[in-house]
């Protein structure tokens, strides 16, 4: 994905995804979150395309790696976490060869990396993995996938919500909503009706079998759609022996 529509769209995100969307993707958001917390409740987490760091901010893990490529996006992540009161470090001695910005607060820790889920490098393992929104902006899916996979623990969790293809009359309405109406809307209010175009073109870009078929070896523990179908939100454990869906074969 073009990182310079995220640049240009990154001060005016929050705003224009809580309208275009009537708030539905913070619900998504909240239930993803309540999903995830019934398996692992705290521990080292890495949120791979984290746009403004809102993953991050519902989750409150101890420790969190935000990944992102677009720096106008980090700048609002760090401004964001200021804002909640955490503290820029500048000195690092623990893994520089590795641009980051670390942010403290108390025993929170969050560390943001601008890169990609394809080139991203981190210094240790993670319990789980958060990717909202985030696989149909991969450049190469399988390599994002397969380099992330590298840093998870055996056991970790991958948490996924992805819009997917769907070809009820519901989700088609959806679709046209997020073609016709939403770049117009996003054209009035930020003046990006063009990135919006563009946006939408990316959204069926997945099925749930494409995802699935890159984690084989994980076991699938949740799976479920949304409130609305286009939306589709899967849980995985790292290395389950078998490959299960809701608990059954
Ligand atoms: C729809 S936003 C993600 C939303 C975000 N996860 C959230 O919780 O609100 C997509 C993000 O993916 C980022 N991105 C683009 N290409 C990427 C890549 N190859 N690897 C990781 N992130 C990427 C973009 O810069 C953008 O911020």
């Amino acid at each position: 994905m073009d990182v310079k529509i995220y640049d240009k769209l990154a001060k005016k995100y929050d705003l224009a995804t809580k309208i275009v969307s009537f708030g539905i993707e913070e619900l998504w958001r909240w239930m993803f979150k309540r999903e995830i917390k019934k398996y692992i409740k705290n521990g080292v987490l890495l949120d791979v395309a984290s746009a403004t760091g809102e993953m991050a901010r519902v989750m409150d893990f101890d420790k969190m790696y935000l990944v992102e490529p677009s720096s106008e996006m980090v700048k609002v992540i760090v401004e964001k976490f200021e804002k909640k009161g955490f503290v820029k470090e500048n000195f690092e001695v623990v893994f520089e060869e590795i641009p980051h910005i670390k942010m403290k607060k108390g025993k929170k820790e969050i560390i943001i990396i601008q890169d990609t889920a394809e080139n991203l490098k981190l210094p240790e393992k993670v319990d789980l993995i958060t990717a909202f929104m985030a696989l149909r902006n991969f450049d190469d899916l399988e390599k994002g996938i397969k380099n992330l996979d590298f840093y998870l623990k055996e056991g970790g969790y991958f948490a996924v919500v992805e819009m997917v293809k769907n070809d009820s009359f519901l989700a088609k309405l959806i679709l046209w909503y997020m073609d016709k109406v939403v770049p117009l809307i996003a054209g009035i209010l930020v003046g990006m009706k063009k990135e919006y175009k563009l946006l939408s073109k990316s959204i069926t870009a997945l099925s749930e079998e494409d995802i699935l078929k890159k984690f084989d070896g994980y076991e699938v523990i949740t799976k479920k759609k949304l409130i609305f179908p286009i939306a589709t939100m899967i849980i995985m454990r790292k290395n389950g022996k078998n490959f299960k869906i809701n608990g059954k074969r």
